[in-house]
């Protein structure tokens, strides 16, 4: 049960619309909110059960469980758009008939196929609250893990040098590029992407998440937009979370992703790593000797990808990120020198 029913007076105090609704109720304001509260709580009881009835949650968005996703919907309904983590920890307002008709058709479209985040328009990554849409990948748990190896990296670079050059290629949104940039104000952060749409929310994430000016977003093609001196052999961090699926496979991915999220966005051409590959053969003209690709990788990948760059006469120290079932998720791989071929 939703904690707020259980504390009546909680309620009473987050929300205007039982206020109101006292006072223009015969029987005086006790009688009318607790009928109200009533109400609420049938109305939570009642979607919760048709959310459940519905839900098929996709096993990369473990935060989203039926109950998580009514919360979200029911704050975005009362007009307060909150990611599914800020939702759980916020008391859930009272909804007045429009609102009520808003969450329902929410509901609707949700268990119709469309993303959560689609509907709320936000997603959390490394705890921040960001922007999505239709126009970008919505940002998934497991990325973390490789944004947090950068995360760990650019400290280190920082911690040496006083500051980091990171470049952040296939942004997306400008999640890790932006949580980079909040935890380390002393990087200096390029991002691209060759979406423009996705570009479009990775700048106004830059204003959402109040990171002016941390970032420069760029688009265009893999290293395309950095092919200037000021970038070859300067760059401290290399990250990458590119579309990694084989494409005789994106048809078969759940409806959930293949009709809502851009296919530019998985579609990593014939065998999933076209562009893991152009990473790899770009990076070391980026980066400086001792500067490190992060580079996220598909489930079932990484063997494969790892023995790669440890017979790459251009990286040293070559690591691999699992996730906490042992796959492995990203690969980490220092430069041996500088390569301007
Ligand atoms: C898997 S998504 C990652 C998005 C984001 N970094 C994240 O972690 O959620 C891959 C991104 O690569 C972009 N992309 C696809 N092909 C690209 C290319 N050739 N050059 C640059 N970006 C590309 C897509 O538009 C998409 O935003």
């Amino acid at each position: 049960m939703c904690k707020i029913f259980r504390r009546p007076f909680l309620l009473v105090i987050n929300c205007y619309a039982i206020i109101f609704s006292c006072k223009i109720t015969e029987g005086g304001p006790g009688k009318a909110c607790a009928r109200a509260t009533m109400d609420q709580h049938q109305l939570y009881n009642e979607m919760l059960s048709l959310i459940s009835r519905g839900f098929g949650p996709l096993p990369d968005k473990p935060g989203e469980t039926a109950e998580s996703t009514l919360k979200a919907l029911w704050h975005c309904a009362a007009g307060f758009p909150l990611t599914v983590e800020e939702a759980e920890q916020k008391p859930l307002g009272m909804l007045d008939a429009e609102k009520i008709g808003h969450l329902r058709e929410l509901i609707g479209q949700r268990l119709r196929g469309a993303p959560l985040a689609h509907l709320t328009k936000r997603q959390s990554f490394m705890g921040i609250s960001m922007l999505a849409g239709p126009g970008a990948l919505v940002p998934r748990k497991e990325t973390e893990l490789i944004a947090a190896a950068a995360f760990n990296l650019t400290g280190l670079v920082i911690a040496e040098k006083g500051s980091a050059l990171v470049m952040d290629l296939c942004t997306g949104i400008g999640n890790i590029a932006l949580s980079i940039a909040r935890a380390h104000p002393a990087a200096r952060i390029y991002a691209s992407d060759i979406s423009e749409e996705a570009l479009t929310l990775a700048r106004q994430n830059q204003d959402h998440c109040a990171l002016q000016g941390k970032v420069d977003f760029r688009q265009g093609d893999c290293f395309a937009p950095f092919e200037h001196d000021d970038f070859r052999g300067m760059v401290d961090v290399l990250i990458c979370n590119p579309p990694y699926i084989a494409s005789k496979n994106v048809c078969r991915m759940p409806e959930e992703i293949k009709r809502y999220e851009p296919g530019m966005a998985f579609d990593g051409g014939p065998f999933g790593v076209s562009i893991i590959y152009n990473v790899i053969n770009g990076a070391p003209r980026f980066l400086r000797a001792g500067g490190w690709l992060c580079l996220e990788v598909g489930l079932g990948q990484g063997r494969m990808l790892e023995r790669l760059l440890k017979k790459n006469q251009r990286f040293q120290n070559v690591k691999t990120v699992a996730d906490p079932k042992g796959e492995i998720r990203g690969i980490v791989a220092e430069a041996a020198g500088i390569f301007m071929g």
